[in-house]
């Protein structure tokens, strides 16, 4: 094992219980995850961890020394949501072990159901990290928000002001169908970034790299998404692919508030009940992030540490700001707009993003009714 001077974040994340339905995760899940990583890092292998919860989703975020994609670090998440199951399997909570797709650990999590998102990196001076954590959408709900950060001029006024952030940074996106990546460079090919990651639900953004020559090493991530798609890995629908992130912020890096800004639009994301609906993203503080009405709509929370050498200082729950209140009333409007839609499209997914559909069955039941039109 080759201890490394960078640190590495890993926020590894799965439902495995909802209570009651797919609402929240209970605080017995919770405890035991606690228990599991506090013994991990009393033999040393995490210097710090924080257990969160959004919806249904048990999120576990922490630092070691061990790189991405570590063997170690993913068994211990896998315990982790495995000893969680157990838990919420005694209280027969709701679809337990549901995100726990494989019996056996193989020694990466990846493609096993849990979303992960990991970056190693140097630790600065002084190193602001936000956590993210998405419940009842898909990963592409981070295209619009990371664009912003890292690209948008009306958003991030650093990018025009700061001598630091001028230049620009690189996207690293993902083609999530055809398993292909692509490093694009913002602003000069800011056109065709737009025309991939408005593509959500097939272009996500993976990761945000700085330039060359610039305060931050280029090889090094200061943002990153998980990708993973459940449905894909279980080859039928076995729950949503909730999606988290982590962002790292300022002195060359947007500010804080350049990180958190673009969540007051409320943007619009697919997901909330079945999977199958789209409807607007609000931005909450922890407590409340327990979507139960038709399931939703969507929650994001947002995490914010000061780190020290790699142990997490906080967590400051960022959107229990109350600047994020008009946010969530207009989300609460949208939310009864787009309700009022019930069945129909542009509410209801379209028919190749839905995660649950009875049109097979009605159209078999119809075969035989239908008759060529004039
Ligand atoms: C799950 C979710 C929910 C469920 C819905 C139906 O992440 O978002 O909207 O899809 O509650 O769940 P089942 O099929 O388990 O009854
Ligand atoms: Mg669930
Ligand atoms: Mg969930």
């Amino acid at each position: 094992m080759l201890i490394m001077s960078k640190v590495t974040v890993s926020l590894i994340k799965a439902d495995v219980g909802g209570w009651p339905g797919h609402s929240s995760v209970h605080p017995a899940l919770i405890e035991k995850a606690e228990e599991v990583l506090s013994e991990a890092k009393s033999v040393g292998t995490l210097i710090d961890f924080k257990v969160m919860a959004c919806g249904d989703d048990l999120e576990l975020l922490m630092t070691h020394r061990l790189g991405t994609d570590e063997a170690e670090i993913h068994a211990i998440a896998w315990e982790t949501f495995e000893k969680a199951t157990a838990e919420a399997k005694s209280l027969k909570l709701y679809g337990a072990g549901q995100d726990l797709l494989c019996d056996a650990f193989s020694g990466n999590v990846r493609g096993m159901g849990p979303g992960v998102a990991e970056m190693q990196f140097t630790e600065r001076g002084a190193e602001p990290l936000v956590a993210f954590m998405m419940d009842k959408t898909e990963p592409g709900a981070f295209n619009l928000p990371i664009f912003r950060m890292f690209a948008d001029p009306f958003n991030t006024a650093g990018l025009v002001i700061d001598p630091s952030l001028h230049h620009g940074f690189v996207f690293e996106i993902w083609d999530i169908i055809d398993h292909k990546r692509v490093f694009m460079s913002s602003p000069e090919e800011m056109y065709d970034i737009l025309a991939l990651i408005g593509a959500k639900s097939r272009y996500v953004i993976k990761r945000v790299y700085p330039k060359p020559g610039g305060k931050l090493p280029s090889e090094e991530p200061v943002a990153v998404v998980s990708t993973e798609k459940l449905y894909q890995t279980a080859g039928t629908y076995v729950g949503k692919d909730d999606p988290v992130a982590l962002v790292r912020a300022q002195s060359g890096l947007p500010a804080l508030g350049e990180v958190l800004e673009p969540f007051a639009l409320g943007h619009l994301v697919s997901g909330w009940m079945r999977g199958s609906h789209n409807g607007p993203l609000m931005p909450c503080a922890f407590e409340d992030a327990h979507p139960t009405r038709f399931d939703g709509p969507p929650r994001v929370i947002a995490a914010g540490f000061q780190l020290c050498n790699g142990l997490l200082i906080g967590p400051v729950d960022l959107f229990s700001d109350v600047a994020f209140d008009l946010t969530r009333m207009r989300v609460l409007e949208i939310t009864d707009y787009m309700r009022a839609h019930g069945p129909f499209e542009p509410h209801r997914l379209p028919l190749e993003e839905m995660e649950y559909t009875t049109l097979p069955h009605v159209m078999k039941r119809l075969a035989e009714r239908f008759e060529p039109a004039e």
